[in-house]
């Protein structure tokens, strides 16, 4: 390292300190000066979670089983046998919930309705206890000022469907569920999304059986179940905008994110033409109005089948594309027909307190420059990121989740370069707000800013929350 006196240092350490707008006593030497720092104003900050993980209650209001319930309560389908019976027990607690998001100072909330909860046979006659249960968390969330943003699908299926997504009725049922809770909470919601990670629920549910209902069926089938999930999505898009017509519509999506295994022109290319053909069933095809030509041959006689005016609702004109971000897949350019090879994780590969939640930050940047790119929305939401840690209470009653702040810290970083590139991205949603029930790792998979001690449900802050609650206050990566 270059020597330098103690007075060249403070005089240099004063300059950027001054360019930054910050005094001196601020003022940290590891990092680049605030103002590089920064998001732009009005971005906002939130936090994420979703009624199956987070509610409990299930057999309260008139809520009717969901496909989690049934799954969950099958032996040996989840970790340890963990349901989401009580799970935060928010459907109780959902005040304090609200004073903890209140108190890390976010503008705005994404939590999920849960579809059983309002028609408890999926279709038919609604559920107005269901209904007045969101109310009071929506007039709560209102009353301290925090923006909800509302998926109507995070897969709480309801169990009396016949057939589950395997149906195309579902598809139409999930429309009429959509365009009924849009009608009933037009003034209290301004936000949609549709659905919640395609892929969750079709190929994970129906092919590979790790999610509910647990199946697994030939690629054919899958492949129908996929195109009723974005069936339902884009005819839910239409209900949501016939009775809301003030509403923002989006979606929430795992999009594969490809990250250039180096940022040169064709390695760059290349990830972008994986953006688009490993997202094919799903964002492609939503965000394009049609099937890849490409993803059609690949599936050959397994395609889908389409009926008329399917494309037109799936391709259903969005307000912002939401985007749920938590691992890179490495891209390199190649001689291939497609263009493009994707690199395996090397043993010594990082990751997080779950096996497949590799740690690459710039994915981020790359999850909204790719989309961007490719489809130029008019609006990008981060509607997730957050990681589990293996959290312990210290005996001073702390958790210092210094590795959960590393990854946020790092995620953000390089979601400032793709603001401060001039992409479109409007907010970030931190998963999660609290630890909860992460599918099929039970409680063993902890992912919140707030710890939770499932036998009390005592919420106790993470170092991470205070850190959240610092980069909100600031509007800037600390
Ligand atoms: C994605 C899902 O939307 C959410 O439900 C889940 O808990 C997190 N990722 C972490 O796996």
């Amino acid at each position: 390292m270059k020597n330098v006196t103690r007075r060249e240092f403070g005089k240099v350490a004063a300059a950027a300190a001054a360019l930054a707008g910050v005094s001196l006593p601020e003022f940290s030497l590891a990092q680049q000066p605030l103002a590089s720092r920064q998001f732009p104003p009005g971005f906002v900050w939130g936090c994420a979670t979703a009624s199956y993980q987070i509610e409990g209650g299930v057999h309260e209001g008139g809520r009717g089983p969901s496909v989690w319930d049934v799954f969950s309560h099958t032996p040996g389908k989840t970790f340890d046998g963990d349901t989401g019976d009580v799970a935060d027990d928010s459907y109780h607690l959902y005040k304090e919930d609200v004073r903890l998001l209140k108190s890390l100072g976010v503008g705005a909330y994404r939590m999920s309705i849960a579809w059983p909860r309002i028609f408890p046979q999926g279709t038919g006659q609604p559920n107005p206890a269901g209904l007045d249960y969101y109310k009071r968390v929506l007039d709560e969330l209102q009353a301290n000022g925090i923006t909800p943003y509302v998926t109507l699908f995070h897969w709480d299926l309801p169990a009396a469907l016949p057939g589950g997504w395997q149906s195309r009725a579902t598809a139409l049922a999930f429309a009429d569920y959509a365009g009924y809770v849009a009608r009933q909470l037009a003034d209290r919601i301004r936000h949609f999304m549709t659905t919640n990670e395609f892929i969750c629920f079709t190929d994970l549910s129906y092919g590979v059986g790790q999610f509910a209902p647990g199946l697994k069926l030939p690629q054919a089938q899958v492949n129908q179940i996929r195109h009723h999930g974005i069936l339902a999505h884009g005819l839910g898009v239409q209900a949501i905008r016939a009775s809301a017509p003030a509403a923002q519509v989006g979606l929430a999506e795992n999009a594969k994110v490809c990250v250039p295994v180096i940022e040169d022109r064709a390695n760059l290319e290349a990830a972008r033409r994986a953006t688009r053909e490993e997202n094919a069933p799903f964002l492609t095809t939503l965000l394009e109005g049609a099937y890849p030509e490409s993803y059609l041959q690949r599936e050959g006689a397994n395609a889908p089948r389409v009926e008329p005016g399917d494309m037109k609702a799936i391709g259903s004109p969005l307000d912002f594309v939401g985007l749920n971000v938590y691992n890179p897949t490495y891209v390199r350019a190649a001689g291939s027909a497609l263009g493009y090879a994707i690199e395996p994780y090397p043993a010594s590969y990082p990751h997080m307190a779950s096996p497949w939640l590799y740690l690459g930050p710039e994915c981020i940047y790359w999850a909204v420059r790719n989309v961007c790119e490719l489809w130029h929305p008019a609006a990008i939401y981060i509607t997730e990121n957050g990681c589990s840690a293996a959290d312990v209470v210290t005996p001073a009653g702390r958790i210092e989740d210094t590795d959960r702040v590393m990854y946020l810290r790092n995620h953000l970083t390089h979601l400032q370069r793709a603001t401060a590139d001039g992409f479109p991205v409007k907010g970030y949603f931190l998963w999660s707000l609290m630890d909860n029930f992460e599918w099929a790792d039970g409680y063993s998979k902890r992912f919140g800013i707030h710890y939770v001690d499932f036998k009390t449900e005592r919420r106790i802050p993470k170092l991470s929350a205070e850190w959240y609650r610092a980069v909100i206050a600031a509007n800037a990566v600390l």
